[in-house]
């Protein structure tokens, strides 16, 4: 029985055009500033969003650990919607390398609205905090892959410009987010101060994420890379693959967002799960469990039937389409779930 992995994006492999544009390149010492294919894909991905300058980053958590801490001072406050990936899934990384206080912000979608911003920005007095920074996600993860209105975050930078606050971007997923809404990568990012992509989720390269921005910000960004550990040597080894992934994989997302309408349009006709349609607007279901199944228990029955995904509440579970699940797959990770529930 074949498995159809679910849990994420990032569990894909590298396809064999891949592996020949890894094999072929060309490498040097990175940390020493002359690895050629590491220096093509950040000209190539700076170019892609019209911006200055961008750095080839290990992982998504580094791209946005670094950006935090090269905007900040220990002490500071971040704004931050309470189920974004920085809060969650980061390991503190903001109290532990930035020493950021961060207000979780409640929100309906992941957007964290010009008022909301607004009335959360303390006074500056002796007592409270300094309210600096703000992060958005988009697409948001635990959001069920929402995208955010476009319009509302030109008005939170104008709050930002307002009140001098910084606002930085998780965009691992802003690549489906261009593809789903048709608004360019540069449009959809110019508003921020600083933008972390992922390069190893739908786009489908092993490693590596980038972070976009200013000369300046980027170069302090490199000595904070070298920090955090984040400095490598041949790196070209995996930005071929990168060059590759954002060269080629990025139009053929919109399979993925029509196989995650497929899945989650069937989860709901199973009467065992209820999926909001109205959230699946990239690759991401997320399905709350109607009887009286646990996450961990329907999760447990799926992997003996080779269907894969992960637990996203203790009743609740996130399966996310990518590059190595089909459409026939997707149909038939329905058929088997259907056969084991009815
Ligand atoms: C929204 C979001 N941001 C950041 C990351 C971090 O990426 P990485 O796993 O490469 O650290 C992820 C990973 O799933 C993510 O979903």
């Amino acid at each position: 029985m074949n498995i159809i992995d679910l849990r994420s994006d990032t569990v894909t492999r590298p396809s064999p055009e891949m592996r020949q544009a890894i094999f072929k390149a060309r490498v040097g010492d990175d940390v020493f500033g002359d690895d050629p294919s590491v220096r093509e894909l950040e000209d190539y991905v700076a170019d892609l969003f019209e911006r200055q300058a961008s750095l080839f980053v290990p992982s998504g958590t580094m791209g946005n650990q670094i950006c935090l801490n090269v905007h900040s001072r220990p002490g500071w406050e971040l704004l931050c919607d309470r189920e974004s990936h920085i809060v969650n899934y980061e390991a503190a990384g903001p109290a532990v390398h930035s020493n950021l206080l961060v207000n979780l912000l409640t929100t309906e979608r992941g957007m964290i609205s010009a008022q909301t911003i607004r009335d959360n920005i303390r006074p500056i007095n002796l007592h409270c905090p300094r309210t600096r920074l703000v992060s958005l996600e988009n697409s948001h993860n635990r959001h069920g892959g929402t995208i955010l209105p476009q319009e509302e975050i030109k008005k939170v930078r104008q709050v930002c410009d307002e009140f001098g606050l910084i606002l930085h971007l998780d965009g691992a997923r802003i690549w489906n987010v261009h593809v789903a809404s048709n608004v360019s990568l540069p449009e959809l990012t110019h508003p921020f101060d600083s933008v972390s992509v992922c390069l190893s989720k739908g786009l489908g390269a092993p490693v590596g994420s980038m972070i976009l921005g200013t000369r300046d910000f980027i170069e302090k960004c490199r000595r904070v890379r070298k920090l955090f550990g984040g400095g490598m040597r041949q790196a070209g080894i995996i930005a071929a693959a990168g060059l590759y992934a954002v060269k080629n994989n990025i139009d053929r997302m919109a399979d993925d967002h029509a196989h995650a309408r497929l899945l989650a349009k069937g989860l709901n006709e199973l009467d065992l799960f209820d999926v909001d349609i109205s959230r699946v607007q990239t690759n991401i279901v997320v399905a709350d469990i109607k009887r009286d199944y646990t996450a961990d228990s329907i999760l447990a029955k799926m992997k003996e039937i080779g269907v894969w995904a992960v637990p996203f509440g203790p009743r609740r579970i996130r399966m996310v389409t990518h590059l190595d699940v089909t459409r026939a797959e997707c149909e038939e990770a329905l058929v088997r779930i259907n056969r084991i529930f009815s």
